[in-house]
């Protein structure tokens, strides 16, 4: 598939690294989230500067770098850092990233992010399971030539938060005891965060978190066929909903306080397709 292509010669820098290892589950880790990365066993590491078209993820709290190894037993790859619209990255390295996620033979794209909440139950610190989107970015990763090695032109967004993976999360969730709210994600390009207008606004559509990312993501994951499942740490209450001033520095402390339970959950979720194999498509 596509081996011509930039995420083709990324795959292949990869493969020549570590011929033998097939990752199942793409995991990307959002800001202040990165922690993860260290309980995985046998990592394999590959900065993003050594990798051909990968660029380099600039925000702090995002080391930038491909790690992959095995998470309870399953073998992983991770993207420790993502590259994010605000930063006036190209759209193919959004695409880049995640099509080498396919490529190397993952099954399914675990995504995590630091988001504003709008729902005053799910406050600073708590996890939040994704059921939807709403695109404000003002633009779609997929605009451009469509390349049809990795999928259609046109393609439904209506299962992009697949249905039995967050029934399993919501499973793993209850068995560890950790609260996880639910809640359609806005996003929207920053990097300003938004005004309490717009919050106001987006609370009328029936967003409950905001964010900067992801949502590209998603639709290139669902574009090439993995199976999407994404959990955000809530690291503020958005705009106007407190007397907290939002700042990069709060979001980072919050991602912190939440990845405690983010990695008790996301590896319990991993570790939960030790024994399936292959992940079955709906
Ligand atoms: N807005 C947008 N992105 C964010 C926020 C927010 O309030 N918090 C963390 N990422």
């Amino acid at each position: 598939m596509a081996t011509n292509s930039k995420q083709g010669r990324a795959t292949r820098a990869i493969k020549a690294r570590f011929p033998d290892f097939k990752p199942k589950i793409g995991i990307i880790l959002g800001s202040g989230l990165g922690g993860l990365a260290d309980h995985i066993t046998d990592p394999m590491i590959i900065p993003y500067d050594e990798l051909p078209e990968f660029g380099t993820s600039t925000v702090s709290g995002h080391a930038g770098r491909l790690v992959m190894g095995y998470l309870q037993g399953v073998p992983v790859a991770c993207l420790q850092g993502r590259v994010h619209f605000y930063e006036g990255v190209e759209k193919p390295v959004v695409q880049i990233l995640v099509r080498t996620l396919k490529l190397l033979g993952c099954e399914l794209l675990l995504a995590t992010n630091a988001v504003g909440s709008m729902n005053m139950d799910a406050g600073p610190g708590s996890l939040m399971m994704i059921t939807d989107h709403i695109n404000f970015q003002f633009t779609n990763p997929l605009v451009g030539i469509n390349d049809d090695e990795f999928g259609p032109r046109f393609i439904g967004l209506d299962h992009a938060y697949d249905p039995e993976l967050r029934q399993r999360m919501l499973k793993i969730a209850e068995q560890q005891n950790i609260t996880l709210h639910q809640g359609i994600l806005i996003a929207t390009l920053g990097p300003t965060f938004e005004t309490p207008a717009e919050i106001r606004a987006f609370m009328m559509w029936g967003a409950s978190a905001v964010g900067m990312s992801t949502v590209p993501e998603v639709i290139i994951a669902r574009h090439c066929g993995l199976r999407t499942v994404v959990v955000s740490a809530v690291t503020n209450y958005a705009a106007g909903l407190s007397n907290t001033e939002i700042t990069h520095a709060e979001t980072l402390k919050y991602a912190a306080v939440a990845s405690g339970s983010m990695l008790r959950l996301v590896g319990n979720f991993v570790g939960s397709f030790a024994n399936d194999n292959p992940i079955p498509i709906p």
